[in-house]
């Protein structure tokens, strides 16, 4: 983050105690830090802490002469990067959602053009509460980054969601809005993850065991080659990587449109979910009843996304997946050929393994018969090999 200009805004909240730690984990990333603290906040922990940690005079009144003279609250959103706001308090995702501007932070944040990003600790009852959630939506549709919250134990004596993100986890999620520089700048990866659902009726749907686990590490490792990255996501429980844009779709016909939207600007395309090969043939509008003894459901088959895409005329490097429970490598590079693909990424699949797991093992296989194991491991650890491999071969591919 060298030279990154962070306004750190603390808000009033018990875990304004970590933010000092959080200033110091900033600055040793390289960003200079500028703390913004609201009358709350103060309650909490002294401006002079912050003083001493960041080196520079924290702002606090929107109606301080001196300070307003030597750089307006207008300036300071002009010179920010990003607006970090860790604790943010159920009462500042309000004040934020609702557009109010009655102190400096809630005001900058008006004024910035710069990303926000927001830190929520809080009681996990206020956390849970309706209107917290739903400001907490409208700011994510708005394109801020929230980061956590994290569950344990709470300053209140409960436990349960509602923490602030630690310190040192918040920084880097802070490091990663930023476009990092790599062999993938300036270049687009689009990824499809996680399973899909096909409609049987309007209470019932087809899908599968997939958890997207592998797609959104790929995803991470993409950004951190310095890519720009797509996501195309199934329903998962997963949280965005920061600093990519993801597309939540449904069913197979979604996911094929919102990856023929984006295709012809992507330079990689990568299907890492499990969409499904077949879905019912008429979904009906009202509740299927139980009737019979037995039910038969027609099924048709839904488009394959990949092999569209590798059929393309002016077609992005292409990658695909295969989940094989027998046969491994002799299925995988029969579905190599067939689909016309640069790479795939295999592997093997059964009760136990890879689905929703965080770990597995992946072997690539190439279009010209070559073969790399890439063993067993964390499947954001893989991803990071997987994605150093495909940019390799991407870049060679590309001169
Ligand atoms: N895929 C896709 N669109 C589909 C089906 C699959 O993009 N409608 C992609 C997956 O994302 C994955 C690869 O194709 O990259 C998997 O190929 P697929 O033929 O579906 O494999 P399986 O269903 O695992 O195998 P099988 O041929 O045995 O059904």
């Amino acid at each position: 983050m060298n030279g990154k200009r962070i306004v750190l805004g603390i808000t009033g909240g018990i875990a304004a105690y970590k933010s000092p730690d959080l200033v110091r984990r900033l600055v040793e990333r390289g960003a200079e830090v500028q703390v913004v603290m609201t009358a709350g906040a103060q309650a909490f922990v002294t401006p002079l802490t912050f003083q001493a940690v960041s080196g520079r005079e924290v702002r606090s009144d929107l109606w301080d002469h001196a300070a307003e003279a030597a750089m307006s609250h207008i300036e300071l959103a002009r010179w920010a990067d990003l607006i970090l706001v860790a604790p943010a308090s159920a009462d500042f995702l309000a004040h934020l959602a609702h557009g109010l501007a009655d102190n400096l932070l809630t005001t900058m944040c008006l004024a910035s053009d710069a990303p926000v990003a927001v830190a929520p600790a809080m009681n996990r009852v206020m956390w849970a509460n309706a209107a917290t959630q739903a400001n907490v939506q409208l700011l994510q549709e708005r394109g801020v980054y929230v980061f956590g919250p994290a569950t344990g134990s709470q300053a209140c004596g409960e436990t349960g969601e509602g923490r602030m993100v630690e310190p040192t986890a918040l920084a880097d999620a802070a490091m990663a809005v930023f476009p990092t520089q790599g062999p993938l700048s300036g270049k687009r990866v689009l990824i499809t993850a996680g399973p899909t659902r096909e409609r049987i009726d309007p209470v019932r749907f087809i899908s599968n065991r997939s958890s997207g686990k592998m797609g959104y590490a790929v995803a991470q490792a993409a950004r951190e080659l310095g890519a720009e990255v797509v996501l195309v996501s199934g329903p998962v429980n997963l949280c965005a990587p920061q600093g990519i844009r993801r597309e939540n779709v449904e069913s197979a016909d979604q996911m094929y449109a919102a990856v023929m939207k984006e295709v012809d600007n992507a330079d990689i395309f990568i299907a890492t979910a499990a969409v499904a090969d077949y879905r019912p043939a008429s979904p009906t509008d009202s509740k299927i009843k139980k009737l019979a003894h037995t039910l038969e459901i027609p099924m048709e088959r839904t488009v394959d996304i990949l092999h569209a895409v590798a059929q393309l005329p002016d077609r992005p490097f292409v990658v695909g997946f295969a989940a094989e429970t027998d046969n491994v490598e002799v299925h995988a590079r029969a579905k190599l050929e067939r689909k016309n693909l640069d790479l795939i990424a295999v592997n093997e699949v059964g009760d136990t393994k890879v689905f929703d797991q965080d770990d597995n093992a992946l072997v690539l296989l190439w279009a010209n018969g070559g073969r790399e194991d890439l063993g067993a491991g964390a499947k954001t650890l893989l991803a990071r090999r997987l994605m150093g491999i495909i940019a390799n071969r991407y870049l060679a591919a590309a001169k």
